[in-house]
Parts: C-alpha cells; structure tokens; sequence
C-alpha cells in the first residue's frame, strides 16, 4: 500500500475513525463543483406522493399534538401488525417504540442493554455508527469476521469462537451496511442456537430489509422459536420508503427493553415529530408498489454498477441486499483512504473508503446506488482515467 504525501492532514487526521472519515471526506466534497456523490446513504427517490399527503393532510386537520414517548397509538399498532405478518415476530404494540430514525433506535437500543465492560459480538466490517454507540455506553466491541468468499454472511461457528464471559449480546445487520450480504435463513437458525446457548441477547438491524435482491430473501431471526424474548429488531421508513428526512424508525422488543428505551428517550428527544408519524403510517398501511418499484430501480442500477466495477478491475462478493456496493480496491494498490481521497479530487467521484467501516479494510471501497443510471456511468468514466494513472 502506497502512502500518498499529498492526502491532507484533515484526512489523515481521521483515517482511523470511521464516522469521522465519511465527514471529512463529505465536507470536502461539499466544498467541491460538480461532484458525483455516491457516498451517504440516503436514498435519492422522493418520498412518495401518498405519504407526503397523508402528512399534509395531518397538518391540515390539526393533528400536529405531543404523542406518547413510544410513539402514536395507531403507528405502534401498525409496525405490530406488519412485523407479525412481514418478518413473522410475535409481537403486539406493546413491543414497539417509534424513534427518530434507526439511528436512535440503534443508540437507545445499545444504551438500554449495554453496561460499562459488557462485550458485544459486532460483525467486520460494520455501519460504524454502532462503535460510538457502544463506546459511549462503555461497551467493548469483539469482531466477528466475514469474508468475500461466504458472500458477508455471518457463520455460526464464528460468532461461537468470539464468545467469552463478559459476553453480552450480538449484533446483526442484514442486508448489511457496508457489505451488502445478507445473513442467510439457514444462518440465523444456526446462530439462533448460539445464541440460547450461551444467553446472548440479540440485536438485529433490518433497515434494509425490504431491499434484496432476486432470489435471496430476508429473515428475521426474532421470528425463530425462543428469539422473540432475547431481540431487538430494528427497522426504520427510510430506506424502504425513501424518508430519511423524516426521522421515522422503529424498534420491537421485549416490553422491558421499551421500557428502559422510554427513560432514555423522554430525557432526550421525547417523541417523534407527529406529522412524520402520521406519514409512517401512511407509509406501512398505504399502497406498497412504491416499495417494490424502488427495488426494481436499484436492480437495474446495481447492474450498472457491476459492471462498472468489473471495468475498473474491482473484485467484489454478490450484493444481495441493501444501497451498496462492496469493491475489493486491492488491485489499485493503494490504500482505501488515499484511493477515495484521489477519487475524489481528481475524478469529483465521492465514495467511501472500506476503513469508514472497520480498520481492517483498507483494501475496500462502498459505492452507493443512489443516482441514476446515467450519472452512475458517468461516475465510471470519471474514475477509470485516475485508476489508470495512479495503477502500479
Ligand atoms: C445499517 C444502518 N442502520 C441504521 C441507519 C440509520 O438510519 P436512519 O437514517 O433511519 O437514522 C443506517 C443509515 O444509513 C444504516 O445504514
């Protein structure tokens, strides 16, 4: 791996830290003209238009009052009802918190289970967000690796190697962020048994999991016999519904988990902004073609991609899920940081370097699918000439 002199210090300075290396590398593009970014997450597809009337509409009649901490009442209800019968968990509203976004739903999750010296079992690579969530409240992170070869799935046997005593629980994110494998039915099953094994609580992270591709499908674990009362499944509106905007997530969970949730919320944000409840719920009981219509734009843009990629000479495991692409960069020879940083100002193509996810992965970019077909090829033909000049 060569070590480029000429990436900038605010860089360098925060190479090590994932979270703080997206932003860094964001607020440069920022300061940039003309750049494509296929960075952030957050999916570029309105939200759409019955959901946005069903908040006017909320608006317009007034229904714009505090709810309860966990959420409205009929929201709570719903995310029940389509939890029970979309992901099969046994589940009533009780069991159900709305937060704003999964991001909330993942830090007062960790906040709620995690005390100081707990380990929890994270999968490598991961969404980085969950490091500072679990280091804020004291926790310690123990990898469980995943490789190209097994496509990202996450192996039993793995999780089993990594227990030890001060175990506590077990992360799972599926279609994963950055990775875009999936943690197969038979997986679960297998992990499932780990877990009541050595009494692992589990958290799940299924923000994704309307998004995956032909012919793989998703699978709760929380759905498995003797799960539902050792998980917490967390989803949100913004991936499957194009909301990101809206903070709208949720949570399921033993009700004392909610509970515990509920202390921590009501000192911090209190409850969701009411309007985007309202749009949640238009979003879960309306319509669902929008969701299977967006899926069939990002297969096709997926392709792309791929393609793409095999032009630039990028390895990568089958994306089965999820916003994302997971390149294998390790052909350009340089490291990810100072791979994405060039990218960047030479090809104005933003994408994030594989240590954003893990310090391990610096032979490894992720390049979203949240731009056109067109401008995804244009992104192509703007990095291939910077590959080309910087390949050993
Ligand atoms: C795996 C994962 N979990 C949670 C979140 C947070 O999502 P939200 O925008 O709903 O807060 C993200 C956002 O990218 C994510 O990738």
């Amino acid at each position: 791996m060569t070590e480029n002199p000429n990436i900038p210090e605010t860089v360098r300075a925060v190479a090590a830290d994932g979270t703080q290396l997206r932003y860094a590398l964001m607020e440069m593009a920022g300061q940039m003209d003309d750049v494509i970014t296929l960075g952030r997450g957050d999916p570029d597809l309105p939200t759409p238009a019955h959901i946005v009337e069903a908040a006017n509409r909320a608006m317009r009649e007034g229904r714009t009052g505090l709810t309860p901490v966990e959420g409205l009442p009929q929201l709570r209800a719903a995310i029940a009802n389509h939890m029970r019968e979309y992901n099969g968990l046994p589940v009533g509203a009780e069991n159900v918190m709305v937060t704003t976004g999964g991001q909330e739903g993942l830090f007062l999750a960790i906040q709620a289970l995690i005390d100081p010296g707990d380990e929890i079992l994270v999968p490598d690579p991961r969404y980085t967000s969950y490091d500072d969530a679990i280091r804020r409240a004291g926790g310690e992170m123990v990898m469980v690796p995943t490789d190209r070869e097994d496509a990202f799935n996450l192996e039993a046997e793995a999780v089993e190697a990594a227990i030890t005593p001060a175990s506590k629980a077990l992360l799972i994110v599926t279609p994963s962020n950055p990775t875009a494998g999936i943690v197969t039915e038979d997986r679960l099953r297998a992990i499932a048994d780990v877990c009541i094994r050595h009494n692992l609580i589990v958290i799940v992270d299924e923000i994704y999991g309307r998004i995956v591709y032909e012919p793989w499908r998703h699978f709760s674990i929380g759905s498995l016999p003797g799960m539902a009362e050792r998980t917490i499944t967390l989803d949100a509106f913004s991936k499957a519904y194009a909301m990101t905007g809206w903070r709208c997530g949720y949570v399921a969970a033993p009700e004392n988990v909610i509970d515990a949730m509920a202390r921590v919320k009501q000192v911090t944000t209190g409850p969701v902004a009411t309007v985007s409840q309202w749009a949640g719920l238009a979003a879960l009981t309306g319509p669902q073609d929008c969701v299977s219509d967006y899926l069939q734009i990002y297969t096709e843009r997926r392709a792309v991609l791929l393609d793409g990629l095999d032009r630039m000479g990028f390895a990568y495991g089958e994306p089965r899920g999820g916003l994302f692409v997971w390149a294998d960069s390790s052909s350009t020879g340089i490291h990810a940081a100072e791979l994405s940083y060039l990218l960047l100002k030479e090809g104005r193509v933003l994408i994030f370097p594989g240590t954003a996810f893990g310090e391990n992965w610096r032979e490894y970019v992720r390049i979203t699918l949240l731009e056109p077909i067109e401008t995804l090829k244009a992104a192509v033909e703007r990095m291939l000439p910077v590959l080309a000049r910087y390949r050993a």
